[in-house]
């Protein structure tokens, strides 16, 4: 595994350069993290990340057994429509109305079935208690409040031996990466993911690097944060 310290993999490709690309500077944090902020993103650029899974979404997920899977903030659906495809049962969740109609319209076009939900993670959804064997948070950066509600909630719908998989921009991007939200704010690092999900047994809780290509060529490298925790039998939040 890539700790701090060692060597970054150089996995430079579309979808990095893509991943890079997702945020745009508005007058503030708040304002880009809106619903509406997302939705003119959505609704003037595409889609934004692709429609291939993040990378390491996939590796992480690739050959697991069909399992129920809950992807938080799944944005346009490039990873729930893909964890579809492996056989898993799919939720997905977020606040941007154009983001879950392309999410829905990339799964018929798949071919698949995704449970696609219109819900501000927040304020309205209540999770079903231990229904999900894995959630997926893929780049969800929330101010620290709002995050630690929202990584309870996620530890709440988990049954009992699932994991919670995250990946997302770590707080060393802005200072020292490319891409990202540049609201350090939202950023979070390994003490903070070892605080929200204390309770949780953790494999993986580390930086990870990506290649990033960035015009006329020049290859940068984004930082992010990896966790993959287990919640075990016994929990109490
Ligand atoms: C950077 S995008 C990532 C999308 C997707 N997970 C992916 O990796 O392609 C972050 C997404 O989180 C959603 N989001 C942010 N705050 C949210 C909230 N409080 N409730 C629901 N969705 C939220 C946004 O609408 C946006 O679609």
């Amino acid at each position: 595994m890539n700790g701090a310290g060692s060597e970054p993999p150089l996995l430079s490709s579309a979808s990095n350069l893509l991943e890079a690309r997702g945020h745009v500077r508005l007058d503030s944090c708040h304002q880009s993290g809106t619903p509406a902020a997302w939705n003119e993103r959505y609704s003037t650029r595409g889609m934004v990340w692709g429609t291939e899974p993040n990378q390491f979404v996939a590796a992480f997920a690739v050959g697991l057994s069909p399992c129920r899977v809950l992807d938080l903030g799944c944005g346009q659906g490039r990873n729930a429509v893909w964890l579809a495809q492996q056989g898993h049962t799919v939720t997905g969740i977020d606040q941007s109305k154009v983001g879950i109609g392309q999410a829905r319209r990339l799964a018929a076009r798949q071919g698949v079935r995704v449970d696609f939900v219109l819900a501000d993670l927040e304020a309205d959804w209540t999770p079903l208690p231990e229904a999900f064997d894995l959630v997926v948070l893929s780049y969800l950066q929330l101010p620290p409040e709002t995050r630690r509600t929202v990584h309870a909630k996620a530890a709440a719908a988990l049954a009992p031996g699932g994991k919670v998989f995250l990946i997302a921009h770590h707080s060393d991007n802005l200072e020292h990466g490319v891409g990202g939200p540049p609201y350090p704010e939202v950023l979070f690092d390994e003490a903070d993911l070892a605080e929200d999900f204390a309770a949780f047994d953790v494999m993986a809780n580390e930086k990870r690097y990506r290649a990033v290509e960035g015009e006329g060529g020049a290859v940068r490298e984004a930082i992010d944060i990896l966790l993959e925790a287990v919640k075990p039998a016994q929990h109490t939040p």
